[in-house]
């Protein structure tokens, strides 16, 4: 029988950016495409921690590394990043959106700046990657976009109706792009973690009760998402994992919040 099998897709010499690079996520995930000699471009807005990772980085190997501090909410930093990226190495391959945080009120409670800047990294800051990021891609006619949402994208409770509204609308528009590019050879993987130890929890302003509910369940590692998330990128250029819900495996459903939730008084 003839041997249809298609070949892996090889991640040395592919050209990525990151976004939210700078802690949790987005670092493992630098770090992981670095190991396999991919050139990475790293963003976030705090430049000393971008920098301390970069020097991290450059102790593996003959790492390629480029740092654009940025606010993925402003039109203008998203575009340098990708210019820079494509003037450094000359190509665009692989697109990790992952820039984002969390906020937890009812929302009788919310506090409107927080809302209106959750919504600007979470989904704005997503579109504005995207848009700028995927057009090269596209000049390429190949190229995968890494989507980070949440479980909170798929399932609500109260106290999460913007971060999980975020993430609804973050799943929705990674569908749609799918649906745009993938005739023209661009995957889209949106990946939807569960409780991941990180600085999410601090950013986010979680109870203690809380966050001793997401210890109790031996929440995912960052470095777990990274091992996901290259398994999707080295999937044969045929073969698109479209979503990937990733669990604590004694995580069930949000329950840590349901069971936690109680309104500010
Ligand atoms: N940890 C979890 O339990 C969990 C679960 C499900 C989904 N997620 C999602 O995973 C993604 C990464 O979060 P994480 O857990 O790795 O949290 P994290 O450690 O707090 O990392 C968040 C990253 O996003 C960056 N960021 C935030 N706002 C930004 C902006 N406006 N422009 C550019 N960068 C920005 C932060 O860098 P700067 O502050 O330096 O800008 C940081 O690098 C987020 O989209 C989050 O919603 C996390």
């Amino acid at each position: 029988m003839q041997n249809t099998q298609q070949p892996r897709t090889d991640l040395q010499g592919k050209v990525a950016i990151v976004t939210g690079a700078s802690s949790g996520i987005g670092e493992a995930i630098a770090e992981e495409l670095v190991k396999r000699n991919a050139y990475v471009a790293l963003t976030a807005r705090r430049e000393d921690r971008l920098q301390e990772l970069e020097q991290r980085l450059r102790g593996i190997g003959n790492a390629e590394i480029l740092t654009v501090p940025g606010d993925v909410s402003k039109p203008e930093d998203v575009q340098q990043l990708v210019n820079q990226t494509v003037q450094r190495w000359g190509k665009l391959d692989i697109v990790v959106a992952n820039a984002g945080f969390g906020y937890r009120a009812h929302i009788v409670d919310g506090d409107i700046q927080r809302w209106k800047n959750l919504l600007n990294t979470n989904v704005y800051g997503l579109l504005l990657t995207l848009k700028y990021g995927v057009q090269k891609l596209l000049e390429n006619g190949s190229g995968h976009v890494i989507v980070t949402s949440s479980i909170a994208g798929r399932q609500v409770t109260a106290g999460g109706a913007v971060y999980s509204g975020s993430k609804f609308a973050v799943n929705a528009i990674a569908e749609a792009l799918r649906q745009e590019v993938g005739q023209q050879g661009v995957r889209v993987t949106t990946v939807e973690p569960g409780a991941v130890v990180t600085e999410f929890a601090e950013v986010a302003g979680y109870s203690s009760e809380v966050i001793e509910a997401i210890k109790q369940m031996e929440p995912l590692q960052a470095s777990d998402i990274a091992r996901v998330i290259i398994q999707a990128l080295e999937q044969p250029a045929h073969v698109d994992i479209a979503e990937l819900t990733v669990y604590p495996t004694k995580q069930t459903g949000q329950g840590v919040f349901a069971n936690t939730d109680k309104r500010q008084q």
